[in-house]
């Protein structure tokens, strides 16, 4: 039998523990380990950015990362983001500017875009073209995307939570 780790995380603010391969990626281990299906898996191999996730604060491709590199993290998923039944001002935006057709994109593009968010309560068009120049979305253009960022940092600015 191939050798199982022990594994204890945070995950949208609740501990969980799980046995895992050391070769299970972190996304893996969401998706099969956690129940947690939102977090979508496109290439596998960090091109296309459907894995994003936060990690202590920080955008990262769970196709990348071994769950075992994720001991004692604190972890949101694109399940973390909204308040029970309300959508997250950001989840909002998007909606509201039909930033998404299929829908398999958006989980990385909002995690990716909480991030950007908050590092930059203010970003510039230009900037948030940038910060999301590694997710992929092959549906909607770009374009709404990056309105649906922008005005949710507006929404954010006039104390919108
Ligand atoms: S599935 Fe991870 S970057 Fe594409
Ligand atoms: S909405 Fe379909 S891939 Fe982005």
């Amino acid at each position: 039998m191939t050798e199982q780790h022990h594994l204890t995380l945070t995950v949208n603010g609740r501990a969980h523990s799980c046995d895992v391969e050391p070769r299970m990626t972190l996304a893996d281990c969401l998706r099969e380990r956690l129940d947690l299906t939102g977090t979508h898996l496109g290439c596998e191999h960090g091109v296309c950015g459907a894995c994003t996730i936060i990690v202590d604060g920080a955008a990262v491709r769970s196709c990348l990362m071994f769950a075992v590199q994720a001991e004692g993290a604190e972890i949101t998923t694109v399940e973390g983001l909204a308040d029970g039944e309300t959508l997250s001002v950001l989840q909002q935006a998007f909606h509201d500017n039909f930033a998404l057709q299929c829908g398999f994109c958006t989980p990385g593009f909002l995690t990716t875009a909480e991030t950007i968010l908050a590092e930059n309560p203010s970003p510039t068009r230009a900037e948030v073209q940038s910060a999301i120049s590694g997710n992929i979305c092959r549906c909607t253009g770009y374009v709404p995307i990056i309105d649906a960022i922008l005005e949710a940092a507006e929404r954010r600015r006039a104390g919108k939570k």
